[in-house]
């Protein structure tokens, strides 16, 4: 068998894949890429529709603004692929990208099976993993050896969450059609109408894919034949129209250095916690200020939507959606319909509840989600892979990156916050530095601590805490990054930038 060898290889062409590719391009690394193109979700679960859910400077690389950066308006999926592609070409970063080329298995070269927890460099000039590879359209396998690998294979994509149900009452007792979003987003804009116009259609899930969907739905049942659709809403989060509150602007809340010294850090010592405690009232206060805005704005109490949680929870564990301008016009021209259960199934005309009611139904869309650790789990060896199973469902990394049990291996894009592109592409060059011997990782037990200390944080401020999210914290993991890459972590120009303007990937140039 023959291996190819190469100092670091890389698994996933998006963001993620694309920012280490960049800082760590003077090694030439060899990024494997499934599909025929660069951008992950952005290329391959986007729907008409879809948008980022900021404005463009706040999902940007630190060295390659946005064209038209001040434009405020959100950017289309198209126009982020554009970015991205541009980024690519920019950097000349193709050159390392094999398209349609599928990681199918990981494992530890011969060399360290015995020993891989002594492995003391990073780049020991032999290869530590091997990882088979497939083409698309041919069954062969090329086995690649690698010093280092850095997966960015997303956490979004590609495995989708499909609801289990009992004996008979799963899909395969309703005549109608079912899909998941994922599939949905395959579909050209003349299939996905012509899927929903004049359709009865349920959707399963109130986060950002269902809705998204339901006005999709909406628009293409416009007119008096066109028919409603159907949210089936298992927990109501709190939504938000757009980025200002009461006419201050949303990152006031939590985005700067004040607003995030209300909230509790890892590393904080008994002072600050006690502190924190004595802050709690004006945390609730920020999030109460919130909730009553949204309250005030959007019918939330006439569709029996008000969340039962404080909206801080939902921003501690990134789960905030922002709302289509038309999604509660729809519903209030009654294209757009909610029913709140937590426990439904299917029968052959529709979908049942557990109250004795049921929903005619040609078409269900499952928003239910995605499973990126089962991704991860396809490809990783054991013992490696029962390491990612935490009680939480969090993935228990160093710096959101490294798994300090898992030797030369980086994880690049399962660390969440405001904008994903910013956590990741500072995460990478601080992955770049450590890889290049600038500094080295603590000790596993300091690791193992630290990762355990970050994961108290985000229980004990949400309740929804199954993903790794720093969004109430996100200045000070960056400060310990900067820190330990050995720049400065303050990098305003003055104490009130410092105090009150937000951070984003600009203040992380090197
Ligand atoms: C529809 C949608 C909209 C979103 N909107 C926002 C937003 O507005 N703001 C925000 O901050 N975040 C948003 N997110 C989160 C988003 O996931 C991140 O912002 C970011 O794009 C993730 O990039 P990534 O590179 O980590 O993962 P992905 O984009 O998922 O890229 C992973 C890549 O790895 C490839 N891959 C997977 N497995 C393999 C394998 N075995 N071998 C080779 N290649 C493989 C995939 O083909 C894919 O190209 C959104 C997510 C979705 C699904
Ligand atoms: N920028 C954009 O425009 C955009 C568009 C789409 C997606 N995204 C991003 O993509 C990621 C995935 O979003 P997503 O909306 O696809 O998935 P998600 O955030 O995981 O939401 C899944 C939804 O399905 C519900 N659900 C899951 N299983 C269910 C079941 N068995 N019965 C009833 N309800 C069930 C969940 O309810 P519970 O809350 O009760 O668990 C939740 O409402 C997120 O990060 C999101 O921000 C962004």
């Amino acid at each position: 068998m023959a291996v190819i060898f190469s100092k670091i290889g890389i698994i996933g062409g998006g963001i993620s894949g694309l920012a280490a590719a960049k800082q760590l391009a003077e090694h030439n690394p060899i990024v494997f890429e499934a599909t025929d193109s660069i951008g992950g979700v952005w290329k391959h679960c986007s729907f008409r529709t879809t948008k980022l859910q900021t404005p463009r400077c706040d999902y940007e690389f630190s060295d390659y603004p946005w064209p038209l950066r001040d434009n405020t308006s959100f950017p289309s999926y198209n126009e982020i692929l554009e970015y991205l592609n541009s980024y690519a070409n920019h950097f000349d970063l193709f050159k390392f990208i094999n398209f349609n080329s599928k990681v199918v298995e990981i494992r530890l070269a011969k060399d360290h099976l015995e020993s891989p927890s002594k492995l003391s460099t990073l780049l020991p000039g032999k290869p530590v993993w091997e990882v088979a590879v497939q083409t698309s359209g041919s069954t062969a396998i090329q086995w690649y050896g690698f010093e280092f690998i850095v997966v960015c294979m997303g956490k979004y994509g590609d495995v989708p969450i499909i609801p289990t149900y009992g004996r008979n009452k799963g899909p395969e007792v309703f005549k109608g059609k079912v899909m998941h979003s994922q599939e949905y987003s395959k579909l050209d804009a003349e299939e996905s109408s012509q899927l929903l116009k004049g359709k009865k259609v349920v959707i399963i899930g109130y986060k950002k894919s269902g809705i998204d969907l339901a006005v999709e739905c909406a628009e293409a049942n416009q007119g008096d034949d066109g028919k409603a659709c159907t949210m089936v809403v298992r927990t109501s989060h709190w939504t938000v129209p757009h980025y200002s509150i009461w006419g201050l602007p949303f990152y006031l809340f939590y985005s700067t250095r004040f607003s995030q010294f209300l909230h509790a850090r890892p590393n904080q010592g008994t002072l600050r916690t006690l502190l924190c405690q004595l802050l709690s009232p004006a945390r609730k206060a920020a999030s109460k200020i919130i909730e009553s805005y949204l309250l005030w704005k959007l019918p939330l109490v006439k569709y029996g939507l008000k969340p039962d949680h404080p909206f801080e929870e939902d921003y501690a564990s990134c789960q905030m959606a922002i709302l289509p301008e038309s999604f509660f016009p729809e519903a209030d021209k009654g294209k757009i319909n909610f029913k709140r259960s937590s426990n439904w199934w299917f029968w052959e005309g529709g979908v049942e509840f557990d109250d004795n009611t049921k929903l005619e139904a040609d078409v269900v869309l499952l928003a239910t989600g995605y499973d990126g650790k089962k991704k991860l789990r396809t490809v990783l060896p054991e013992p490696f892979r029962s390491f990612l199973e935490y009680p939480s469902g969090m993935l228990p990394l160093y710096r959101g990156t490294i798994h300090p049990l898992i030797p030369n291996m980086g994880f690049m894009g399962y660390v969440e916050s405001v904008s994903n592109l910013q956590t990741s592409e500072i995460r990478c060059k601080w992955l770049a530095r450590l890889v290049g011997g600038k500094f080295k990782l603590p000790s596993m037990e300091k690791m193992l601590e630290q990762v355990n200390t970050e994961m108290e944080i985000m229980k004990n401020t949400t309740r929804f805490y199954k993903r790794t999210c720093i969004s109430t914290f996100s200045i000070n993991h960056n400060d310990e990054i900067c820190e330990e890459m050995g720049w400065n972590s303050w990098r305003k120009k003055s104490w009130l930038a410092e105090a009150f303007s937000p951070y984003n990937s600009q203040d992380y140039q090197d």
